[in-house]
């Protein structure tokens, strides 16, 4: 029997050179969810400039990478990240420390593996504090490299990235983003998720059918299809824009896929994306109640890089980019900003009979023909971390 899995990827740097306000709402209650919840932001502001193109991007990526740099930061430049992730003043650490520890913990170890790492030029003088923060709190490798040959500094990188994600993130870093005299400092975060659904799909029951793109077009895609129960519902927009909520849990119980998309045909997804955050996904679980459907999913591939100095300064994280206005003074001496954060994230959901590990599928035969969803236009998927309500991919599917 074959399965469906779901491969994720994420890899975030940020390029530290020497150089020569986030809207108030209601404040979530996890540290998983503040920072994916900026996250979300980020990735709501991706995708406005992007309406008709696939998006993929890691909340808790961004939220990491922040999280990271934040014991360097001092004056404004840490007050606008503290702002931005919405962490209390006094002491992130020890609850991004635990949230760390249980994302990777044991039990989700065969999901998620979350890696981070620091690429210091040779001989650049780090503090100590900071070196042990980013140990304690994200468990980061440091590997002294040469940046004066950018080329194979980037080769290393590369390799680093490739390892962590099991080959499907390359050439993350050009040699043209590093700088052989002012580059001091990388930082990466890399994210890889490989789930299998708790209640699979048979992929004899795959056949090729319509689906309707963001451009309008129809194109032929192979359409995964399942009789099953699963949790699904209907939810609206502040503006009253209608859209429906099917939750794919993965096997382990502790993830799940969550895919939204507007009842109504002629909708645009984008009448929904500003609704998107940590606090609706939370409501949504008030709208869901567990109903048998056939449902009809397009397997698919998507792969996305973001550059997140715009969202983020849009945002009012800004200092950190800027030269002159960056304050990292516990991160060392020498004055530093960040000259680069990009993100690329892939995600594949396909059918994968080797890898099948034991699950237990819930297909119950229906008397009288259930109700059909059929996932056949422009939809949004988040990957949650549901104990912690932590959203490690969010994505934006126009065309599978
Ligand atoms: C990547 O993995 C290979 C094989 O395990 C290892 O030899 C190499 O040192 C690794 N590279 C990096 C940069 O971690």
């Amino acid at each position: 029997m074959s399965c469906v899995c779901v491969l994720c990827t994420s890899v975030l740097l940020a390029v530290l050179m020497l150089c020569g306000a986030v809207p108030e709402s209601q404040v979530p209650v996890s540290y998983g969810e503040r920072g994916s919840n900026l996250g979300l932001q980020v990735f709501r502001r991706v995708v406005q400039e992007k309406p008709q193109e696939n998006v993929v991007l890691s909340p808790h990526g961004v939220a990491s990478i922040l999280g990271m740099l934040l014991p360097g930061a001092h004056g404004n430049t840490k007050r606008q990240l503290i702002a931005g992730l919405r962490y209390k003043k006094k002491g992130p650490y020890k609850i991004l420390r635990k949230l760390h520890k249980t994302l990777t913990s044991k039990s989700n170890t065969d999901l998620v593996t979350i890696a981070n790492a620091l690429f210091p030029q040779e001989g650049f003088d780090m503090h100590d504090d900071f070196l042990e923060a980013s140990r304690d709190n994200f468990m980061a490798d440091s590997h002294s490299l040469d940046y004066r040959n950018p080329q194979q500094a980037a080769d290393f990188i590369n390799e680093w990235v490739s390892n962590r994600t099991k080959g499907h993130i390359q050439n993350l870093v050009q040699p043209d983003i590093l700088d052989p005299t002012l580059t001091r400092l990388v930082a990466v975060n890399s994210i890889y998720f490989k789930g299998l659904w708790k209640s699979r799909f048979n992929a004899q029951n795959t056949k090729m059918r319509t689906f309707t793109g963001g451009d309008g077009k129809s194109y032929k895609v192979p359409m995964m299809s399942q009789l099953s129960i699963f949790n699904i519902g209907m939810a609206n927009t502040p503006d009253g824009v209608k859209y429906r909520v099917i939750e794919l849990p993965y096997h382990g119980n502790s993830m799940s896929m969550f895919i939204a998309l507007p009842s109504d045909e002629s909708t645009p997804l984008a009448a929904i994306m500003p609704h998107l955050s940590t606090e609706t996904v939370h409501g949504w679980g008030s709208v869901m109640h567990q109903g048998k459907i056939r449902l009809l999913l397009p397997k698919f591939t998507a792969e996305a890089e973001v550059d997140l100095e715009g969202p983020l300064s849009a945002m009012g994280i800004r200092d950190l980019f800027i030269e002159g206005k960056a304050d990292f003074r516990h991160l060392s001496s020498e004055p530093v900003h960040v000259s680069k954060a990009l993100q690329k994230a892939k995600i594949e959901v396909n059918e994968d009979g080797t890898k099948a590990a034991v699950a237990t599928t819930a297909i119950v035969l229906a008397r009288s023909s259930p109700p059909w969803v059929i996932v056949d236009r422009p939809f949004v998927f988040l990957i949650r971390h549901n104990p912690t309500g932590t959203i490690l991919f969010s994505g934006q599917i126009n065309k599978p």
